[in-house]
């Protein structure tokens, strides 16, 4: 379900209303930037501006905890959020190439999206598939066993499939 700005910012208010019943809901933070995510995507200039008026937190402050956490995404995702894992197993078994052929294809930086918005690349510590490793996942996807060319022609068929759409 696509719902817009107005009522991301209405479930966003009643949201963090219900946070402020509690004792102490600043501490609670986390939690409403979680939601705020989860509404939105990501965390634009906006909504953490709508948090910092609604919580009575400086601007400067959420801006902290958003940029210091990974988890939280500071500009819009792709169509295809791709997490290539770099924890130990899959970066002794090749990551690092993985990584870098996913960067060369698609000319973006990890925390970066193409331009034509259908891919971002992220990294990601151990997710759980080591057996598998190299692994990265692609939305909620597992890929294992990857090298160089697997990699390519995954992201070559997602392409072909997202202009297909
Ligand atoms: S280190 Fe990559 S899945 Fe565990």
């Amino acid at each position: 379900m696509i719902i817009d700005q107005q009522e991301i910012s209405k479930q966003l208010k009643n949201f963090i209303l219900e946070i402020k019943k509690q004792e102490r809901a600043d501490s609670h933070l986390i939690t409403v930037l979680h939601k705020a995510q989860e509404l939105n995507g990501y965390l634009s200039k906006e909504i953490m501006d709508l948090v910092a008026e609604e919580m009575q937190i400086p601007t400067s402050v959420i801006w902290g905890v958003a940029t210091f956490y990974h988890y939280f995404k500071l500009s819009p995702i792709g169509k295809y959020n791709i997490s290539v894992c770099m924890g130990t197993a899959c970066y002794v078994k090749g990551a690092n190439e993985v990584l870098e052929t996913v960067k060369e294809l698609l000319d973006i930086k990890i925390g970066e999206t193409t331009k034509d918005m259908i891919f971002s690349l992220q990294e990601a510590r151990c997710i759980g598939a080591c057996g598998l490793a190299p692994v990265v996942m692609i939305n909620d996807k597992i890929y294992g066993e990857l090298n160089p060319k697997k990699i390519t022609d995954i992201i070559n068929d997602l392409k072909k499939q997202a202009q297909e759409e």
